[in-house]
């Protein structure tokens, strides 16, 4: 037996890790009011470029120091921007608010000016230097009238809110108060008040004392906000505060936990993948490249059939109408739409614009569409050149297999006879995916949103081909993240080898999912141990699967005994692909034989990973020889005590 020794253990580590913290981050993404010039642009050749290279340049710098401000271009369709997180964000939560701003601000469009407030960050963009300014026309306070307070809560409110506005200005722009109500039972005031980094003291204290003044007018409700040119502030009796981040055990601290472990993969999985040397030219051509392609790529996608307009896209899906939205994904936000000749589509408004790789995207959006496979959805197109970068897919009316699964009730619709052929669908897609001789495509993230279901129930794969898009834009990773930790084989979480096989452990776990309609995530109340695989592992083991498949399922009476052995058999294969060790891992297209030639022999599975860390001393089935000190070692105690990156 070989010992891999401890970066095996390491890694191994860094996979119960991160299955076991929770994101519970709270960006405070939620958007308070958008406001929009009324002036258009003056010429979006010009306009759109300068746009989009200002929110490149804001996104980078709010990532890294929670503020930024930028000028591309000058005279009328110039783009000055600004983007500030409020002082108690952590440099992730600033990312996803950023992010949020982001996709929000476009809708000012053609406008040439927007001003966001979101109740984690602001975000402005005019076509002059604004940076100066504290005060404007539209400035106001919005008061929250869930319920009226007393007079000791407007008391304390007022004390608050006076401390924070006069702290402020001397401590960088940002404060924060907290008092409690005195004779209350257990109530307080939450107050933040903050000014954008670009003002002056003077400036920022003149902001405050308009706001705390407009804010005094909202008492006596629970909640105000002062949505002001240059400060925000707001009050509040709910604690919408996030906490500080020295704590150790806060909700910053273990989303930052998180990242740090997802950013250490993705520099683990750059670094196996590609080699930082290659990488770093790679990188380098794109951006050289970059400059020249805009005006190139705005004639080349003219041209195309796969290129849609912006404002064609804008007016299917009614301006990105929140009655049309059909979900969100781990890269943007779907959406309904229907086209001037009646064609229904899908519309997915991506999250990152990274316009300096246009040509790439369109490329690889060119090579994607075509991919055609009866279990695959169909991409159609794209909007490249437009304010944002937009997908455009096959519209599938029944949305996605998760809808049905994890839904008691719309489980109904899907009997064993739909599953199974959900179940080969999947496979028949994927088999297309790996072996497909021209384009070879590995699909990341597969997972039950992801498979799509048509008029028939059939099964469609979405979201395939593109991850590879958005390797180095870190800002969708939270929002994959949870959706997609209890499908990624440990292999790819950790070491990022990516090989087909990752794809195979997911259709693996998808295969338990389907057959007990129970989802593979952490169960709030337990640890991972509890964890879908691993209660399935057990009765498997045991003979007892038979237990835990979804009463959804309605057996035939007549043949019940085929039934349950064809549903056993598929939990067998399942188990097959979810197998520790990625070469021990049928491929698609031997899994797929598996499931259809019902009466060959199949051989025992190894286990899956980590089963708990007694199993994974124990067990002879498994290859190495973790160096744990002691078998009473829980999983959480080890994620925060050999692993605590900083
Ligand atoms: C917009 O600017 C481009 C590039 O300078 C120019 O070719 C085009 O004619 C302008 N369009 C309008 C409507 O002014
Ligand atoms: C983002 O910031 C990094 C580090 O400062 C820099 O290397 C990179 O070029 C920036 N990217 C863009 C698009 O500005
Ligand atoms: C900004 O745009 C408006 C409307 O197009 C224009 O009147 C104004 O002159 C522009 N400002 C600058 C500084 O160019
Ligand atoms: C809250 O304010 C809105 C708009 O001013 C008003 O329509 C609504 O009736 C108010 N609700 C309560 C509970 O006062
Ligand atoms: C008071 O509220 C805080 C937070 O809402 C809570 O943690 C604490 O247990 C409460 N204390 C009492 C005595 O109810
Ligand atoms: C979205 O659509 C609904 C229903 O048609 C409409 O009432 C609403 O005003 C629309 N919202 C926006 C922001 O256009
Ligand atoms: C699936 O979509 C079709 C077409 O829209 C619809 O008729 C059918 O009722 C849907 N099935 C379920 C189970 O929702
Ligand atoms: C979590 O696990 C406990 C015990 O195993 C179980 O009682 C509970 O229903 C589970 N909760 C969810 C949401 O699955």
């Amino acid at each position: 037996m070989k010992n891999p020794g401890p970066p095996s253990f390491l890694l191994s580590m860094i996979f119960i890790s991160v299955l076991v913290e929770t994101v519970v981050a709270d960006p405070r993404s939620h958007a308070v009011e958008l406001r929009c010039k009324t002036t258009l642009e003056h010429n979006t050749t010009i306009f759109v470029p300068h746009y989009i290279a200002t929110m490149d340049i804001l996104g980078n710098k709010t990532g890294t120091s929670g503020f930024g401000v930028a000028n591309v271009g000058s005279g009328p369709d110039g783009c000055y921007g600004l983007a500030q997180c409020y002082g108690d964000l952590s440099s992730l939560d600033c990312t996803i608010c950023f992010s949020q701003a982001r996709i929000l601000n476009p809708k000012c469009y053609p406008h040439n000016g927007g001003i966001a407030y979101l109740d984690g960050c602001f975000l402005r963009y005019e076509n002059y230097s604004f940076f100066q300014e504290f005060t404007g026309p539209g400035d106001k306070a919005v008061c929250g009238n869930t319920s009226r307070k007393g007079y000791g809560f407007q008391k304390s409110a007022r004390k608050a809110l006076l401390d924070a506005a006069a702290a402020a200005p001397d401590q960088g722009g940002y404060s924060k108060s907290v008092m409690r109500v005195p004779g209350s039972r257990n109530e307080s005031v939450y107050v933040l008040a903050n000014c954008w980094r670009t003002l002056n003291i003077n400036s920022c204290r003149a902001c405050l004392d308009k706001a705390l003044a407009s804010m005094m007018g909202c008492l006596p409700w629970s909640e105000g906000r002062a949505l002001y040119t240059g400060c925000f502030m707001r009050y509040s009796d709910t604690n919408f505060l996030n906490k500080e981040q020295s704590g150790g055990r806060s909700k910053g601290f273990k989303v930052a936990k998180v990242v740090a472990i997802l950013s250490s993969v993705a520099a683990l999985i750059i670094g196996v993948a590609i080699g930082v040397h290659i990488w770093r030219h790679r990188r380098i051509q794109k951006k050289r490249r970059g400059a020249i392609d805009v005006v190139k790529m705005a004639k080349m996608l003219h041209d195309s059939s796969l290129n849609f307009k912006y404002s064609t896209l804008e007016k299917a899906t009614r301006s990105f109408n929140d009655t049309n939205k059909l979900g969100q994904g781990g890269f943007g936000t779907v959406y309904k739409g229907v086209l001037p000749d009646g064609r229904e589509i899908a519309v997915k408004r991506l999250f990152s614009n990274n316009r300096y790789r246009a040509a790439d995207f369109y490329n690889e959006v060119n090579m994607i569409s075509t991919l055609e496979h009866k279990n695959l959805v169909r991409l159609l197109g794209c909007s490249c050149s437009g304010p944002e970068s937009l997908l455009v897919y096959e519209f599938l009316p029944n949305k996605s297999l998760d809808r049905f699964l994890f839904d008691p009730s719309r489980g109904k619709a899907l009997n064993w006879e739909i599953r199974f052929k959900i179940i080969k669908g999947t496979a028949e897609g994927l088999v297309y995916l790996h072996e497909n001789t021209n384009v070879r495509v590995i699909h990341r993230d597969i997972k039950a949103s992801n498979i799509l279901l048509d008029s028939k129930l059939r099964a469609k794969i979405a979201d395939f081909g593109l991850a590879r898009s958005f390797q180095e834009d870190k800002s969708h990773i939270s929002t994959a993240i949870a959706g997609t930790l209890g499908y990624m084989a440990p292999e790819y979480l950790a070491r990022g080898q990516l090989t087909e096989k990752a794809d195979v452990y997911s259709f693996g776990v998808l295969l338990l999912e389907i057959v007990t309609g129970m989802q593979n995530r952490k169960n709030e109340t337990s640890e991972y141990s509890n964890s879908l695989v691993t209660t399935a592992w057990k009765h498997f083991q045991m003979g007892t699967a038979e237990k835990l498949f979804d009463s959804n399922l309605m057996l035939h009476s007549y043949n019940h005994n085929d039934d349950i052995n064809e549903i056993l058999r598929i939990v067998h294969v399942g188990f097959l692909c979810m197998q520790e060790v990625p070469s021990l891992r049928p491929s698609m297209s031997e899994a797929l034989q598996m499931l259809l030639k019902k009466d060959e022999q199949l051989p025992a599975p190894t286990n899956p990973p980590f089963m708990d860390v007694r199993t994974m001393e124990l067990s002879d089935t498994c290859r190495y020889q973790y160096p744990l000190p002691s078998t009473s070692l829980s999983i959480a105690t080890v994620s925060h005590s050999s692993f605590n990156p900083r």
